[in-house]
């Protein structure tokens, strides 16, 4: 008897219903997967066959052979092992013929029969509702996340007999608790977000901030070690606005394809930022076993900060795809996986090794060549794609006048501001593919939306060599967002100056 279950192969946040059938007989005792599986999915036969085992449910004696279609589809991972021991074990007469066909099953087997969470069941999910699923068995602690999805029924089980209770429609009364992940992953979103509040001075540095808030700008952060980059930066979340209702489905997919654990859809922007020594799987994703996202993705709809980033080195490289088209191609073996990875850039960076080069009163000690390699490190693909350059000064005398100075503006009053003017060019951009300015592409940036009437500063800027054709579009995108900052219809030469400068690094107020 032909018996077949149901699981979901993920690409990336997609998903597919993959079909496991399983069939005994025509050779030697042994269970055998065809159907273009990865190497840890071909270990599962000996998972499920020992789990089996461990809750005492008869294995077929002769040869099983199980079959994941379509063949096709590269099927990765460990989440498999459920729908392969339910259709293995349904050749025994364990499962009622009918009861495995409208469910879908997601968990990894233990070997001593306990089922262990598994990373992707959101998107798995999205995939399951979409085929026409009408219930899923996932593991117990993951009930939770697997509910997010609206429109399918959600049980939880905890070992592989609970899981064949439920199947053939028998109630599991206390579920027992499921293993932890193979691989638990760190987490990355913020548990607490610090305020603006806290920074003394930076008037104009906060400024910038502003700005790479409200239009989701690339933003570099340059200065004299201890004068705030970090802080500043760091500061980033606490005037981002909540994502949408897609963008939170997306980035909560992603989350959970890291196997991050999700009690509710993600719904502040993610902040990532990964350490310098970071290896570059996990900066852009990838890896040995299944494919999964790195901090890009882990960044996505949200923001990438890069401290110290010329100790990034040659990884840097890697952000220039994604920079350009808000995804990354991540390959391995015969496998190879698109995420989603549009973030915003904040990159800091001090001005050579020693961190003294050009600030006052100090001396550095790095050779000219070292600082030259230095600075470099940044220059060219990835420098050109940051909007704003913003070079921070010492705060010592600020720092002092604590007491009498007025308390620095809370994150809250600058959220209001930014609030504002995102509606403002979601109304704008209502009729595109964009939401906010700094992803308009420049061809529509040109031709669709009204151009300043005087363009004489871009023009002279353009011809002194001071700027580029990119240039001229980030320029065009920054103009927009001081526009809708100070709440007018049309950028004017005022915008156009500040935009410009703070492009270019100088900074000066638009007001
Ligand atoms: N503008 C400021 N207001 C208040 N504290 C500051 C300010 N700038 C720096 N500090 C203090 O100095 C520390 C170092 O700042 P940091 O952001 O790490 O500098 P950087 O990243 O530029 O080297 C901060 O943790 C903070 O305590
Ligand atoms: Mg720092
Ligand atoms: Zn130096």
């Amino acid at each position: 008897m032909i018996l077949s279950s149901w699981s979901v192969a993920l690409q990336g946040i997609d998903g597919h219903a993959v079909e496991v059938e399983a069939a005994e007989g025509g050779g030697l005792p042994r269970t055998q997967i065809v159907g273009l599986p990865d190497k840890a999915l071909n270990e599962a036969k000996e998972r499920v066959k020992a789990a089996a085992r461990a809750c005492e449910l008869k294995w077929p004696e002769q040869l099983c052979t199980i079959n994941l279609s379509p063949a096709g589809l590269p099927k990765a991972g460990t989440h498999y092992d459920l729908a392969i021991a339910v259709a293995a074990l349904g050749t025994q007469g364990l499962i009622s013929p009918d009861k495995a066909t409208r469910t879908v099953l997601l968990g990894e087997l233990a070997l001593d029969g306990r089922v262990r969470r598994v990373r992707g069941i959101l998107p798995a999910m999205l995939a399951a509702v979409k085929a026409g699923f009408e219930r899923a068995i996932v593991p117990t602690g993951q009930v939770a996340e697997a509910a997010l999805v609206p429109g399918i029924a959600v049980e939880g089980a905890g070992r592989l007999d609970e899981v064949v209770q439920l199947v053939n429609g028998l109630t599991v009364e206390n579920p027992s608790e499921a293993a932890q992940p193979s691989e638990p992953a760190p987490d990355v979103r913020p548990a607490f977000v610090p305020d603006l509040a806290d920074v003394v001075g930076h008037e104009d540095g906060k400024f910038a901030l502003e700005v790479a808030a409200a239009g989701r700008h690339h933003l570099f952060l340059h200065g004299a070690p201890g004068v705030g980059k970090t802080m500043l930066a760091s500061r980033l979340p606490s005037i981002l606005p909540d994502l949408d209702d897609d963008e939170s489905v997306e980035v909560s997919a992603l989350h959970s394809l890291a196997g991050h654990e999700l009690t509710g859809l993600i719904t502040r922007p993610p902040f990532a930022d990964p350490h310098h020594s970071t290896t570059p799987v996990a900066l852009v994703g990838g890896g040995s076993g299944e494919l999964k996202p790195g901090a890009i993705s882990l960044a996505h709809r949200g923001v990438l900060f890069l401290d110290e980033a010329p100790d990034f080195g040659a990884k840097l490289d890697a952000l220039r795809t994604p920079l350009e088209n808000g995804w990354i191609n991540v390959s391995r073996a015969r496998m190879s996986t698109r995420f989603p990875a549009r973030f915003q850039l904040i990159l800091a960076a001090n001005p050579c090794p020693c961190g003294k080069y050009g600030v006052q009163g100090m001396d550095c000690t790095c050779d000219s060549v070292k600082v030259r390699r230095y600075q470099e490190r940044l220059s060219g693909p990835i420098l050109d794609r940051i909007d704003i350059k913003h070079q921070m000064a010492g705060i010592n005398r600020m720092l002092l006048d604590v007491g009498t100075a007025t308390t620095p503006e809370a994150s809250a009053a600058v959220l209001e501001r930014v609030l504002a003017a995102r509606e403002r060019q979601r109304h704008r951009l209502r009729r595109t593919p964009w939401t906010t300015n700094g992803e308009v592409a420049g061809p529509y940036l040109r031709k669709h939306l009204p151009l300043p009437s005087d363009l004489g500063v871009l023009n002279s800027a353009l011809q002194r060599g001071s700027i580029s054709a990119r240039g001229v579009d980030k320029v065009l995108r920054l103009a927009w967002t001081l526009t809708d900052l100070a709440g007018a219809g049309q950028i004017t030469n005022r915008e156009l100056r500040a935009a410009l400068q703070l492009r270019q690094g100088e900074q000066e107020r638009a007001a």
